[in-house]
């Protein structure tokens, strides 16, 4: 690569606005740590490799949620149905501690919680962590998926969710 393409870079808003044209699903990552649950809004996920069964998903590096993650060493990727776009907004406003006030929660198989009425849950344990910039990236090994066939996924594009 010439060092000048290599020193190119986008402005901020220019790769904002190409990531945002990117349709993504949502999910919420949740975690238990010490007995308290703890849970932030993802888009940033991705499956990684099928055997053996690996995901990622990326945290910014303030992340409270990434900070119970890298202790736990567990995690559940809960991707969130069409009629959960609230759940969305609330799981990622910053300072709220009542997160899971509203929504049935069950146990999972490392302890991270299962969220009521997503579309499937994706229960991992940490398989490794990547360098991402100003994020971090999770990757876990997946123990057990749980899946409802019958929902149908919350979309996020351009900022804002698609009506489907
Ligand atoms: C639709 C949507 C997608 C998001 N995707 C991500 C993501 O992939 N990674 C991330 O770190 N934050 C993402 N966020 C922002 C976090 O949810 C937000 O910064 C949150 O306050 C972090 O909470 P925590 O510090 O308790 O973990 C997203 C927010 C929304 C609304």
């Amino acid at each position: 690569m010439s060092a000048a393409l290599h020193h190119h870079r986008p402005e901020p808003h220019d790769f904002r606005a190409a990531m945002g044209s990117f349709a993504a699903g949502v999910t919420v990552v949740t975690v238990r740590h010490e007995d308290r649950l703890v849970g932030t809004t993802v888009s940033a996920f991705s499956s990684v490799s099928m055997d053996p069964p690996l995901v990622m998903v990326c945290l910014k590096r303030d992340s409270r949620t990434l900070a119970a993650l890298s202790q736990a060493r567990s995690f559940c990727v809960n991707i969130l149905a069409a009629d959960q776009g609230e759940l969305a907004y609330r799981f990622a406003k910053s300072g709220a501690d009542d997160r899971f006030a509203l929504t049935a929660v069950e146990a999972g198989i490392c302890g991270a919680p299962l969220l009521a009425g997503c579309m499937t849950a994706i229960e991992c344990e940490l398989h490794a962590a990547h360098d991402g910039g100003d994020h971090e990236i999770l990757v876990g090994r997946v123990l057990r998926v749980v899946t409802n066939e019958t929902k149908t996924p919350l979309i996020y594009v351009r900022g804002g969710f698609l009506n489907i």
